[in-house]
């Protein structure tokens, strides 16, 4: 049981630097042969993007890089995995350490940088899955690209025969000048390039629906431009939301709290949660809405489906409370 192992194995994880434990994590999902969970409830099905989730509850991007622990994931009972965020070039990322534990405030502050393989690894792991189940490739780019958005395709054209939907993140803040994709006009390109990248790939492969992933350190003009742009280019759905670069003033963590890097975790929910009704508020239900941001219990994920979202992702509260979390959200939902 995975339950179990990770229990014996939390005093060593808590010993361990946060990204020596998260490494183990994923170490541990991709090689432990733990039981699947039990099959979903039906009542807990949603549709959304012409896909039939087995349930509404995701792992955000980040967690799995490079997908390396997709089935493993699907095990401990996501209705969904997203992996990346991913470029086309391998790169290292931002110097460690990177990733702090906020614990007071059950938050997490992460400058990573996109570390990741680059697409080559991730495409060869999923092409070789056996496994079901829907995966989400989150794309963005590299950090020297002279032309981002052409990175985005590139993803897209990459990962055409093994992804059920993309996401395009504009919105990690540790790469700089990817959220400035978030302007009107870049984003409207963006967008563009992705779609006619999509449409290529649309020939040889299914079509795969295509989702923004939004920072919710956006103005509430600047959401009128971005869901404009969206609703114009008839994207599929929007994910909000990223982590924040701002600092709540009741954060107990202050010295932690000075480092540089995007908070997540309880921290996040309000706000992202904000910035989720007010994305509904403005989409009016012509796409479906994924709710992100310091989900931690069934209560959480049911504000964010009042808030408008459709499905929900967590990663932070996976460092709190580990694995068992998932099969408690499913719980609550059930019960809802
Ligand atoms: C360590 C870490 C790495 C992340 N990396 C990515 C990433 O590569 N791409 C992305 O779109 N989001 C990334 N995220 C953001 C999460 O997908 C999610 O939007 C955010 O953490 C809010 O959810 P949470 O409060 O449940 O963690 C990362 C988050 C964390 C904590």
């Amino acid at each position: 049981m995975i339950g179990p192992a990770f229990a014996l194995a939390s005093p060593f994880l808590r010993l361990m630097s946060p990204e020596s434990a998260h490494d183990f994590t994923l170490k541990a999902l991709s090689t432990l042969p733990f039981p699947a969970a039990a099959p979903d409830d039906p009542a807990l099905a949603v549709e959304a993007f012409g896909l039939r989730f087995p349930n509404p509850v995701g792992i955000a991007a980040g967690f799995d890089k490079n997908a390396v622990a997709v089935d493993g994931l699907f095990r401990l009972g996501f209705g969904f995995v997203e992996v990346g965020s991913l470029t086309p070039r391998p790169q290292d990322g931002n110097p460690q350490p990177r990733l702090f534990r906020l614990p007071k405030d059950r938050g997490v502050i992460n400058r990573f940088g996109f570390n990741n393989e680059g697409h080559d690894p991730a495409l060869a792991r999923l092409a070789k899955r056996k496994g079901a189940g829907i995966v989400g490739v989150n794309v963005g780019a590299n950090k020297d690209s002279a032309d981002k958005a052409a990175d985005y395709a590139a993803g897209i054209r990459a990962f055409a025969g093994v992804a059920s939907y993309f996401t395009l993140n504009v919105s990690s803040p540790n790469t700089p000048g990817l959220r400035d994709l978030q302007q009107k006009t870049a984003l409207d390109d963006l967008v563009a390039r992705a779609q006619a990248a999509r449409d290529e790939a649309s020939r040889t492969h299914p079509r795969r629906p295509l989702l923004l992933k939004i920072s919710p350190d956006v103005s509430l003009s600047e959401l009128d431009d971005i869901v404009a742009v969206a609703l114009a280019r008839g994207l599929d759905g929007m994910i909000v939301s990223n982590t924040t670069v701002s600092r709540p003033a009741d954060l107990r963590e202050r010295g932690l709290a000075l480092e540089t890097g995007g908070l997540s975790g309880a921290p996040l929910f309000n706000l992202s949660t904000r910035v989720l009704a007010e994305t509904a508020k403005r989409v009016e239900k012509r796409f479906p809405l994924i709710g992100v941001g310091g989900i931690a219990s069934a209560g959480d994920a049911r504000s964010k489906l009042a808030a408008g979202a459709t499905l929900v992702q967590l990663y932070s509260a996976l460092v709190y409370r580990g694995p068992g979390l998932v099969r408690a959200i499913k719980h609550g939902l059930r019960g809802a």
